[in-house]
């Protein structure tokens, strides 16, 4: 029964084969059969909202420093491939802007997770909200954060947000806490989800998708416990596991 529910959300795109972060790696996870795609964002020294994992450039470019201390078009001319391989070198760091006019067509959803734990960012929730109502995604939207005060935030700023907190290490009481913050599910790291958090959450009305699971035995128990999603640099083998499953 939990088979049918469980939706694929490949993790920084199909990130395992392809350059995490990027158009490749996002328009890969569509054709791998996934039904959302996870990133995430920083802002810019001009204030642009830019689709990169980590604070600085340096794992995932050719540049080095800060994202904060680059203007978009410095970021632009970083390529953000060649360090998966020569065929990706002319991959850029989108702007979240660049991602959201490309998803509108499709039919993807969308996990935005906020960088905002180590810098700040003064005023990337609202820069960000003005773009997602701009591409009209606000439906197709969640957002999340290991920053959970942004989350609450982000629901403060807008009602009709869509909200998960991310965290790595069991929480007493996950509903209690997801209802103080006013979000509609948990994102927990998927070691430490267990069938009876599943129930829990299920049971108050919350969703839950577990991070980052690539191992197709994790992924087969998760798809067996009903949870709402996966989060998996994998959509392609998550796919064809959920397909076997449903059967
Ligand atoms: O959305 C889950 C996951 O992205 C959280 O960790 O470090 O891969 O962004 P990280
Ligand atoms: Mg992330």
């Amino acid at each position: 029964m939990g088979f049918l529910a469980t939706k694929i959300i490949a993790h920084r795109g199909a990130s395992s084969k392809y350059p995490e972060n990027t158009m490749f790696a996002y328009k890969q996870a569509l054709k791998d059969g996934a039904d959302a795609i996870e990133l995430d964002i920083h802002l810019s020294r001009d204030k642009i909202p830019v689709v990169i994992h980590d604070e600085t450039v340096d794992r995932t470019t050719d540049g080095y420093g800060f994202v904060k201390d680059y203007s978009v078009s410095e970021l632009k001319k970083l390529s953000a491939g060649h360090w998966k391989g020569w065929k990706f070198r002319k991959a850029e760091i989108p702007t979240l802007e660049e991602v959201l006019a490309w998803i509108q067509s499709t039919p993807l959803d969308l996990v935005i997770e906020l960088k905002n734990n180590l810098f700040p960012y003064k005023g990337m929730e609202e820069i960000m909200l003005d773009l997602i109502d701009k591409y009209r995604m606000m439906e197709r939207t969640i957002f999340s954060s290991f920053n959970h005060d942004s989350l609450l935030k982000i629901k403060r700023l807008n009602h009709n947000a869509e909200t998960a907190p991310l965290y790595s290490k069991p929480i007493p009481d996950p509903v209690r806490y997801a209802k103080s913050i006013g979000a509609s599910g948990l994102h927990p790291y998927y070691r430490i989800t267990t069938e009876q958090l599943v129930r829990t959450l299920h049971k108050n009305g919350l969703k839950i998708r577990p991070y980052t699971v690539n191992s197709p035995h994790f992924m087969a128990i998760l798809f067996r416990w009903g949870v709402d999603a996966v989060i998996t640099d994998e959509p392609a083998q998550a796919a064809k596991l959920r397909k076997i499953k449903m059967k």
